[in-house]
């Protein structure tokens, strides 16, 4: 894979226009672009609104979009329900022919199964003759300890010691998100997206192969808007990171051109290192 494959930009965008004019730049120099809630929630509520009106305008564009993407998208709809709604909703996804889309690993091994089945299912009439791949979230970087501890996945910690109950937090986070890459690995899935803390344990503990799709990603020249726990592309990768989710630091760039290829510079970098 060369290093500007391993770049997936997220197009957190509300308009399709500006859509179609990053992915028009950006092609050439990254691997895939991020059409995440955000974005398709707008659209579609674009196009329910102007269902009634004679101009097509935002459906057009939208379609556009879609050609000039090609198959070059990860569906990040983050599918979390019963296994046969899931199941539904990753049929029409899959059957568009994109490289991948996720699941909620919460949602359980028989969900993640549907998802892959469905997925399995749609190659005869994928475009590319290929199913996606489908990756799990294991735990949302939002969440912390105290919120697991509140959604009952977490037992509360009676130490006194701060740096003791630091390492105790860490460590049991650490294993919940490896154990929930396990399962996801177990029911098939082709891998997980990961913070980049949490690059480390899941490349030891599952096989190799298994992907590991990075958000939270700065380069030491961009600013970390509100991600908190961030890595440079270059440690990320070197971390074991296959693919880095990276917003901002591109889209809101100057040139987003030069942006692209410095972060892929930068990748080509650490793997010599
Ligand atoms: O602009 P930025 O590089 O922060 O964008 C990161 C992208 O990755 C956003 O689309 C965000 O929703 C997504 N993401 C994330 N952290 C997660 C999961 C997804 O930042 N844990």
């Amino acid at each position: 894979m060369e290093p500007k494959d391993r770049i997936i930009v997220a197009l957190d965008v509300d308009r399709p226009e500006r859509a179609i004019e990053l992915v028009q730049q950006l092609a050439p120099h990254v691997g895939c672009f991020k059409l995440g809630l955000e974005f398709m929630n707008a659209m579609l509520v674009r196009l329910a609104t102007y269902a009634w009106e004679p101009s097509q305008n935002d459906l057009r564009a939208l379609q556009r979009l879609f050609v000039e993407l090609d198959d070059r998208i990860f569906w990040d709809g983050k599918f979390m329900d019963i296994p046969n709604t899931v199941a539904g909703a990753s049929k029409p996804v899959a059957g568009l022919g994109i490289r991948m889309f996720n699941v909620h690993c919460l949602g359980g091994s028989e969900m993640m199964k549907a998802a892959l089945a469905a997925a399995e299912e749609m190659k005869i009439i994928s475009p590319t003759g290929m199913r996606p791949l489908v990756i799990g979230v294991t735990i949302l970087t939002s969440l912390d300890f105290s919120d697991l501890v509140e959604l009952g996945i977490m037992k509360h910690l009676d130490i006194q010691d701060r740096d003791e109950l630091h390492q105790a937090i860490r460590s049991r986070t650490e294993t919940c998100v490896l154990n929930l890459a396990c399962l996801a690995q177990e029911a098939g899935l082709d891998g997980v997206i990961a913070s980049p803390q949490e690059i480390w344990p899941i490349r030891k503990f599952c096989q190799a192969g298994f992907k590991i799709v990075t958000p939270g990603v700065r380069p030491a020249w961009a600013e970390a808007n509100d991600q908190k726990r961030v890595m440079t592309p270059g440690e990320a990768v070197k971390a074991g990171a296959d693919y880095l989710v990276i917003g901002r630091p591109i889209t809101k760039a100057e040139n987003p051109v030069d942006a692209a290829k410095r972060i892929a510079d930068e990748i080509a970098d650490s793997k010599k290192g």
